[in-house]
């Protein structure tokens, strides 16, 4: 049995990983931000005993020691960190560069960048430096995204930020290997959280599923499935990897 904290545990793909963690066996910190109702909704769907939620909003400079410390000290130690929780585009954060003024591109920016990779930098230096310390082994696993790849016109801070936490992946897959620490990264394509539900009526829904030559689009729960097995002692000659996972629907050279 391992321990978990699955940051943004509170709806959509964490949710997902936090229960797929939990039927393995494993006890997972559940982190949210703001929504702390769905954290324990999601508490209360995990197979097992000894889980618990951890609030902080990754905005905060101060909330990874905060967050690492507290489950830390919850759980007795961390084995698994997989850091999934980030501002995702919204139309309310759209920043398309000939439709937006500075303000809101500054904003955009400094948010996407500050939570999606600086806020995931720190909370993993927090949780190998402990590992370290215990000399055991543990694993990181980045929730990135194809619009790394693919690009992000309406959101490139977004775009941005996921290839610099796929690339923080790699790096610290090399630091940390000598430790016994294993890194990946996985670059979902769309995935049918609730909050995308929305975008999969209509014809814009139709397209959606046509980038994949299945058909559709993949699910929270495909992607719990990749988190499980990489925070396996089976993923350890996978470090350093980003697993494109987004049904054929975009091929990297
Ligand atoms: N769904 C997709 O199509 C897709 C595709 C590629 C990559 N991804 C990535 O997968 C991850 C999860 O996506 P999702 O669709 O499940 O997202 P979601 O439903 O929007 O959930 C986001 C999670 O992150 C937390 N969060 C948001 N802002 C935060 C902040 N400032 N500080 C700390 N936590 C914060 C939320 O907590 P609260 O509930 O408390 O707000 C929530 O738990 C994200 O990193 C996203 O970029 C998603």
């Amino acid at each position: 049995m391992s321990t978990a904290l699955v940051t943004g545990g509170s709806r959509g793909i964490g949710r997902a990983v936090a229960q797929a963690l939990a039927a393995r066996g494993d006890r997972v910190a559940v982190h949210y931000a703001s929504d702390r109702d769905a954290a324990e909704e999601t508490l209360r769907s995990l197979a097992g005993d000894g889980h618990v939620v951890i609030g902080g909003d990754l905005r905060d400079s101060d909330a990874p020691s905060r967050i690492i410390e507290r489950a830390d000290a919850a759980m007795g130690g961390l084995d698994i960190l997989v850091n999934n929780a980030g501002i995702a585009p919204l139309e309310s954060n759209r920043h398309r560069p000939d439709e937006t003024d500075l303000d809101a591109w500054q904003s955009a920016w400094r948010q996407m960048v500050d939570v999606n990779l600086i806020a995931a930098a720190e909370l993993t230096y927090l949780f190998a430096r402990r590992l370290i310390d215990r000399k055991a082994p543990g694993f990181v696993v980045n929730v990135g995204s194809r619009g790394a790849f693919k690009g992000e016109p309406d959101y490139p801070a977004y775009g941005a930020a996921k290839a610099g936490l796929h690339a923080f992946g790699q790096s610290m897959a090399v630091a940390l290997a000598p430790h016994g620490i294993v890194v990946t990264s996985i670059a979902p394509g769309f995935i049918s959280s609730d909050r995308q539900a929305p975008k999969l009526e209509g014809a814009a829904g139709d397209a959606l599923r046509a980038q994949s030559p299945f058909g559709r689009v993949g699910t929270p729960e495909e992607v719990a499935e990749a988190v499980l097995f990489l925070s396996s002692p089976a993923a350890t000659w996978s470090s350093g990897a980003v697993i494109d996972f987004n049904g054929a629907s975009h091929l990297r050279p």
